[in-house]
C-alpha cells in the first residue's frame, strides 16, 4: 500500500511537472551559491586528507569496537574522497589532464575503502588503503617536483 501511495505522489508530480511546461515550481528552486575556496592545496592536505588517511592506514593498530566505530571509519573514507572533490574545485584545480585523472583515483579508492568499511572488514579497508597510498604517492611525484621547482631558490 505504501509503495502504492508513494507511486501516485510521483504521479502526480510528473503530471504537475507537465503541465507547467516541465519546470519545476519556482519556490523549490535555490541558485547555487557562488562558492569560494578558502584552504590551498596544501592546506586541504594538512587539515583533511592526512588526517583521514592515516586513520584509514593505522585501521590495523586501531581496530573499531562496535557500530559506531565502523560509523566513523566509512565516513572517514566518504569524507577523504571528499577531499579529492576538493582537487577538483576552487583554485585548487589545475584544470590539468593528470591532475584531474589522481584527483578522482583519489575519490574511487576512497570510495573502495568506505565499502569495505561498511562490510566491517579491516583487511579489506587495509588493501583499499594500499590503493589510496598509491594515489597519494602518483600524484605527488608529478605535482610536488613541480611546486619545488617553482619555489625560488633558497638564499645562501
Ligand atoms: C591530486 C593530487 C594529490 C593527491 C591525490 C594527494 N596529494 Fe598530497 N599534495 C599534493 C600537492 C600538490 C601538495 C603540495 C601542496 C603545496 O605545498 O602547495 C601536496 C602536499 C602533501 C603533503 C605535504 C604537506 C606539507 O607539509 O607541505 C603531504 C604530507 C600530503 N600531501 C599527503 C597526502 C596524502 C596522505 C594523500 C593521499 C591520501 C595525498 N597527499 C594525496 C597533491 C596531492
Amino acid at each position: 500500500m505504501k509503495t502504492v501511495s508513494i507511486l501516485c505522489v510521483a504521479v502526480v508530480a510528473v503530471a504537475l511537472s507537465a503541465c507547467s511546461g516541465g519546470k519545476a515550481p519556482e519556490a523549490a528552486k535555490v541558485a547555487a551559491p557562488a562558492l569560494e575556496s578558502y584552504a590551498t592545496t596544501r592546506q586541504v592536505m594538512l587539515g583533511l586528507t592526512i588526517p583521514a588517511s592515516n586513520l584509514l592506514f593505522q585501521l590495523g593498530d586501531n581496530k573499531p569496537k562496535d557500530d559506531a566505530g565502523w560509523e566513523v571509519v566509512v565516513a572517514t573514507a566518504l569524507t577523504l574522497a571528499e577531499s579529492g572533490n576538493l582537487m577538483l574545485t576552487g583554485t585548487r584545480d589545475l584544470h590539468q589532464p593528470e591532475w584531474t585523472d589522481f584527483s578522482r583515483r583519489l575519490i574511487e579508492a576512497a570510495k573502495k575503502t568506505a565499502v569495505a568499511a561498511q562490510s566491517k572488514d579491516v583487511d579489506q579497508v587495509l588493501d583499499a588503503g594500499n590503493e589510496i597510498y598509491e594515489v597519494c604517492e602518483a600524484c605527488h611525484q608529478k605535482y610536488m617536483p613541480a611546486r619545488a621547482a617553482e619555489a625560488p631558490a633558497p638564499k645562501t
